[in-house]
């Protein structure tokens, strides 16, 4: 069977990664998170004081992108990969609402996506991949078979990163949550660099009212047409 590129993007906590990574395991496909390298590349300028609430220091973060090594280690436990930083396991440090929060400005830095598209691209040259984020199907691969562009209500999605982060044990309030999903889709779709829109070609889901397996199974009758 021939092999091919799907694209998954969509807005903040739309269920993505988890479509992705089910997909990914049935095809036996490799999955690659790209949310999980920008949230990287922001986890390292917060270790290295180069942004704050009050402060942003972007040309010290773009001259220091050199220093930044970002590589997926397939976890045969998880049966998916995690991201690792400069050969440090961050999957959990990543996903915190203080990384949430700075993550949208560093992904509208132009240097930062061209560095991290790169490496995208050539995970990707193999094919028999499938690639959550923002700009996959417009920018990293505008020629995938398959795109799939995710939404669903910013509340609906907010609750869903709430109980995320409580059964993580996170103490966080949920207007807080709620604030930061609106807060990214806006800076993630009006940002002058790849901004998050629908490709051409994407088909929409809205996942607001929709159970996992019947989007999972919408979503591989969908591939199944491409194969
Ligand atoms: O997918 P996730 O919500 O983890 O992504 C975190 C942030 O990374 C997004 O809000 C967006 O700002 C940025 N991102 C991006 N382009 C991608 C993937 C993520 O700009 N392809």
């Amino acid at each position: 069977m021939k092999k091919i590129t799907i694209a998954i993007d969509g807005h903040s906590s739309t269920g993505k990664s988890t479509v992705a990574k089910q997909i990914a395991a049935h095809l036996g496909y490799t999955y690659v998170d790209s949310g999980a390298m920008y949230r990287a590349v922001t986890l390292f300028a917060m270790q290295n004081n180069l942004i704050s609430a009050a402060d942003f220091k972007v040309n010290e973060l773009i001259g220091s992108l050199h220093d930044l090594k970002i590589d997926f280690q397939f976890n045969p436990d998880l049966g998916f990969s995690e991201v690792y930083l400069n050969g440090t396991n961050v999957e959990n440090q990543i996903r915190t609402l203080a990384v949430s929060s700075f993550v949208s400005q560093v992904a509208a830095i132009p240097e930062v996506r061209y560095q991290l598209v790169k490496q995208q691209r050539q995970i990707g040259e193999a094919k028999g991949v499938v690639m959550d984020g923002r700009d996959i199907g417009t920018v990293v691969f505008p020629n995938a078979e398959v795109k799939i562009f995710m939404t669903a209500s910013a509340e609906v999605r907010a609750q869903r990163r709430f109980d995320e982060l409580i059964n993580r044990g996170d103490k966080v309030v949920f207007d807080e949550v709620l604030k930061n999903v609106k807060e990214r889709d806006y800076i993630d779709s009006h940002r002058a660099n790849s901004p998050l829109t629908k490709a051409e070609d994407a088909i929409v889901i809205d996942n607001s009212a929709l159970t996992p397996e019947a989007q999972l199974n919408k979503i591989l009758q969908i591939i199944q047409t491409a194969l």
